[in-house]
């Protein structure tokens, strides 16, 4: 008799180990891996937008599977892209706050992780250290993808790679000006300019210079005018990062007020130059309105493709 639980000679039976890897950074995934997360994820936003044809959704790449969303930062994008993109692929949620779990009172990154493992199929974190990151991915036996860290965030610049190449061709070869604080985000364009293999510009001020171990990915032109002469594509972001503290918020903005991109900045790159922005946004600070909403700008496009190819690098992540 078997009773109510099936078959069971299938009860207990060890599973089949499977296929996974870490999204990370993106120096540290193979450039064919990049690329073909890329055009993946243009595939699925393309099949998803002509649903006549229907949608690689249709095969529910996820069915069954749970991925915990923590942060440990808040957002808007992150969470609600990864969450949506999920469900899409017909898999299931859990999104955890750091400060309600043991990790915030004390429970080790390794224990954690191993934990989680038991419960989830794939970890996505955003957190404060690049070490808390690297340490679920070493203890995780499940994949572990960077929603975000002081360092870096690959997955916003995997999608304004998409946006770029949507809007204006292969960003092989194209000038890429950042304009204003060294940070996390531009990080991850300094790794995906070697990766892409596009020129990358930084322009801003000495104190807020990017980390001395992006030295060789990008050149520094100090005024922002010059900076941006011939550029295809414009970038930046907010001038206080959510690991930098309050009491220096007057002081970066003093150091950072002449590299707002504003139209005048803007008619110094071409004429098709793209104006990019991962958001949130503190308006008329480190861009003005009219860049925001003007005739280059494709701010809304990023915000959309983190989804697409989040979900291309979940697939990725999972070997689906
Ligand atoms: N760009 C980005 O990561 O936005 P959130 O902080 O809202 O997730
Ligand atoms: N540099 C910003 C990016 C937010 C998405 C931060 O870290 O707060």
């Amino acid at each position: 008799m078997l009773g109510v639980w099936g078959r069971a000679p299938s009860l207990g039976q060890p599973k089949a180990k499977r296929y996974m890897t870490h999204f990370l950074d993106i120096h540290t995934t193979p450039q064919p891996d990049l690329h073909k997360i890329i055009s993946n994820a243009r595939m699925m936003k393309d099949a998803r937008k002509d649903m006549s044809k229907g949608t690689l959704d249709e095969d529910q790449p996820l069915a069954g599977q749970m991925v915990a969303l923590i942060f440990e930062k808040p957002s808007t994008r992150t969470r609600v892209s990864f969450d949506v993109g999920v469900r899409q692929m017909g898999g299931q949620t859990l999104v955890l706050s750091g400060a309600d779990m043991q990790l915030g009172h004390g429970e080790t990154i390794a224990d954690t992780a191993r934990v989680l493992s038991r419960y989830v199929d794939l970890i996505m974190i955003r957190t404060f250290e690049e070490q808390t990151l690297l340490d679920m991915a070493e203890h995780a036996s499940v994949p572990v993808i960077n929603g975000l860290t002081n360092r870096t965030h690959p997955c916003q610049i995997m999608a304004d790679i998409m946006t770029f190449e949507e809007h204006n061709g292969p960003i092989k070869g194209k000038k890429v000006v950042w304009s204003g604080d060294g940070n996390n985000v531009f990080a991850s364009f300094a790794h995906a300019a070697k990766q892409f293999e596009f020129d990358l510009v930084y322009t801003g001020p000495e104190p807020l210079d990017p980390e001395r171990a992006l030295d060789g990915l990008y050149t520094t032109v100090r005024d922002p005018n010059e900076a941006v002469q011939g550029a295809d594509l414009v970038v930046t972001d907010t001038w206080v990062s959510m690991h930098d503290p309050q009491s220096a918020r007057e002081r970066r903005h003093n150091q950072l007020r002449g590299y707002q991109v504003n139209d005048a900045l803007m008619a110094k790159a071409k004429d098709d130059a793209l104006f990019m922005h991962c958001l949130p946004a503190h308006r008329d600070d480190e861009a003005t309105s009219s860049v925001m909403d003007g005739k280059h700008s494709v701010i809304f496009d990023e915000a959309e493709n983190r989804l697409h190819v989040q979900k291309a690098i979940m697939r990725h992540c999972l070997g689906l």
